[in-house]
């Protein structure tokens, strides 16, 4: 059993939560995730570490309450349990001085960023960092983006905070400047917006990408991607892709398939 030994609220619908699991605190590296099952009737859904702490066997995830199972993980108190926690899976991000790095972050994503940022700046690289929402009050985790940034940018589509307009605004007058690397994690349709913009000044874009996961582990072919014209799986061969090879037309389409189970699930 794993606790959750704390719990906190980030905006309305994102949830911070510190959870104990010793071996996956030992072990996990920025970028990989885990799979969660709350309780012998769940489904499992991916989430990645946001953080761990070795010493105290703890990890943290983030996590937006968009169905069922993360609105369900929400309700969870200080002090309950979750039946299973597997990983860390997937690779971690390929870590290594590029030069100066842009990490771009849309919504929930930025908890994903985070752990990438931290080691990137680690490796000595100067970090620019883009975080972006619809508005002031869903910007979350600014303080801890500040921390691993040399620079922060932050967009909201009104206004309300930061630049007007999409983190792809900030970035297009970002790449005038020699950029090496552009990590982005986000919605699909940002990702791919990330990506189109790179591909014009040739910069290595790696997107984290996020398709439907049941397994987690290359059995159930339920988180298939095309990247480069091949197939792959996200849980084992990701969930870092070259954004200039995946096909986010496909990726978009997959992850609807299963809309009509989740509504009916959510509405339970
Ligand atoms: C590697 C990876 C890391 C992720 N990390 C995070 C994270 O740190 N924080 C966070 O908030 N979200 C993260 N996600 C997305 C998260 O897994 C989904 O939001 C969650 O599974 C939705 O489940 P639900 O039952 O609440 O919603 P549902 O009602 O089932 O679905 C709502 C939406 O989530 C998508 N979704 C549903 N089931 C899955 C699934 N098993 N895997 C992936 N997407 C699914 C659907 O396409 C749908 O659009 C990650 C996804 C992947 C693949
Ligand atoms: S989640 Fe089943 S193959 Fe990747």
């Amino acid at each position: 059993m794993f606790n959750v030994i704390k719990k906190e609220i980030l905006n309305q619908s994102v949830k911070r939560m510190v959870i104990t699991a010793p071996d996956i605190a030992n072990k996990v590296l920025p970028g990989q995730f885990v799979v969660i099952r709350i309780n012998e009737e769940g489904e499992r859904i991916p989430l990645t570490v946001a953080s761990c702490n070795k010493k105290k066997g703890i990890i943290s995830i983030i996590f937006q309450e968009v169905g069922f199972t993360t609105r369900k993980l929400g309700r969870l108190k200080e002090g309950d349990a979750i039946l299973d926690i597997l990983g860390p899976l997937g690779h971690a991000a390929e870590i290594k001085k590029y030069g100066k790095v842009v990490c771009v972050a849309g919504g929930v994503g930025v908890a994903e960023v985070i752990p990438v940022a931290d080691a990137l700046q680690r490796a000595h690289n100067k970090v620019i960092g883009i975080i972006g929402a619809r508005t002031k009050e869903l910007i979350i985790l600014e303080k801890e983006m500040r921390l691993f940034s040399d620079e922060l940018y932050i967009a909201t589509n009104d206004g309300s905070y930061g630049q007007e307009g999409l983190v792809t605004d900030v970035l297009r007058s970002i790449l005038e400047q020699k950029i090496d690397l552009v990590y982005a994690i986000g919605p699909v349709p940002m990702m791919e917006a990330v990506a189109n913009l790179t591909r014009d000044y040739k910069i290595k874009t790696i997107v984290s990408l996020n398709p439907v996961m049941v397994d987690g582990t290359g059995m159930c072919g339920s988180c298939r991607v095309s990247v480069g014209g091949e197939t792959k799986f996200c849980c084992v061969d990701g969930p870092d892709f070259d954004g200039h090879s995946v096909d986010f037309r496909e990726l978009a389409e997959r992850l609807k398939l299963f809309n009509n189970q989740e509504s009916e699930m959510s509405a339970r």
